[in-house]
């Protein structure tokens, strides 16, 4: 019995992969490496190569290593990139989805996790937002998240498959073993870039946007430890095993922070000011994400272990530092 994780040579993927091998679990890990990196991938997975939507190759795998669940991460994740480019995103993140879901189908794959974000919720939904709160994406990026939740739905009541979707808000930190972290060097996430400005990466931070409908003017985000969102699906891999209904989950702490809160988290941190520079909001960026995370709580028992943004900021350091520029 093997778990499968696409996208795991990425971010929130590399981490998930270490989760597993670190309780024992087979891993295979497919991964086109077009932003990820082979050199973040747990030495005990299995590392392949390739494209979800290859449906001979992951029937292949699913075959070969007898295959008990798929944790599905690859996909495009940039708001704004999705605003310039929404038929990549679709191709990327909706129509291989499918065929992946429908390989899983095929091959009798019952057991389904899905990364989707916070960002399907409405502007004006209530903040935090619970699950059952209207649905109403504004960029391509998250509508395409939503509308692979709609497939799986749709596959689920329709055949043996269930699914748990993991509705993500703001994923930051590291490994604290210093085993991988966000390494793509043109990332967009905010205390990614922060660190690379405290190192000298970048010249200054940019603020997109001070005209927020927010307390400072900046976008508010729910920042969660990379860890603590692994865990969630630790647990959602547990339930389904154990024959769990399809459902959805947010995972966040529920504390809502703003980018200039951020930026003072980072100098007391290092002790330094930052530079910033305060420009234009980025095109789908929506004011504030806030969860309310009790469902999960409730159900699967998830308990945070990293809730602490000064642990959050010296990890993403750490990791910044072991990279070369
Ligand atoms: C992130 C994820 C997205 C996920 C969402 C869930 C990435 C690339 N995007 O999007 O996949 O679905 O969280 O909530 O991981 N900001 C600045 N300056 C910067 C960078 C960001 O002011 O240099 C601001 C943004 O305008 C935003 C906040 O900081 O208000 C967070 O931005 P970012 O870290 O890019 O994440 P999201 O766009 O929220």
């Amino acid at each position: 019995m093997a778990v499968l994780v696409t996208g795991g040579a990425g971010y929130i993927g590399s981490h998930m992969t270490y989760a597993l091998l670190d309780r024992g679990e087979a891993v295979v890990v497919l991964d086109n490496l077009s932003t990820g990196f082979r050199s973040q991938v747990g030495e005990k997975a299995i590392f392949v190569q390739g494209e979800v939507a290859d449906q001979a190759l992951v029937a292949s795998l699913i075959r070969e290593h007898t295959i008990d669940a798929v944790i599905h991460f690859a996909g495009s994740i940039v708001v704004p990139e999705s605003v310039a480019k929404p038929l990549a995103y679709y191709a990327n993140n909706v129509v291989s989805s499918r065929a992946l879901i429908e390989t899983c189908v095929k091959e009798c794959v019952k057991n389904f996790i899905f990364s989707s974000t916070s960002t399907v919720y409405a502007v004006d939904a209530k903040q935090p937002l619970r699950e059952n709160e209207p649905t109403v994406p504004i960029s391509p990026y998250a509508r395409s998240k939503l509308m692979t939740e709609w497939i799986l739905e749709d596959a689920s009541r329709a055949t043996d498959l269930r699914h748990i979707v993991l509705r993500y808000f703001n994923v930051a930190g590291a490994d604290p073993k210093g085993r991988t972290g966000q390494s793509t060097p043109e990332a967009t996430h905010l205390i990614r870039r922060a660190a690379r400005v405290v190192l000298g990466r970048l010249p200054y931070l940019d603020v997109f946007g001070t005209d927020y409908p927010t307390p400072d003017g900046t976008g508010v985000r729910d920042y969660i430890h990379v860890v603590d969102l692994a865990n969630a699906h630790l647990l959602a891999l547990d339930a389904l095993r154990g024959g769990a209904e399809s459902v959805t989950y947010n995972c966040g702490y529920g504390k809502g922070l703003s980018v200039r809160q951020i930026i003072r988290a980072v100098e007391d941190v290092t002790g330094r000011n930052l530079p910033v520079r305060d420009g234009h909001r980025r095109p789908g960026d929506p004011p504030t994400l806030i969860a309310d995370a009790a469902r999960i709580k409730n159900a699967l028992g998830w308990m945070p272990r990293h809730d602490n943004l000064a642990e959050i900021i010296r990890s993403t350091l750490e990791w910044e530092r072991r990279m070369n520029g």
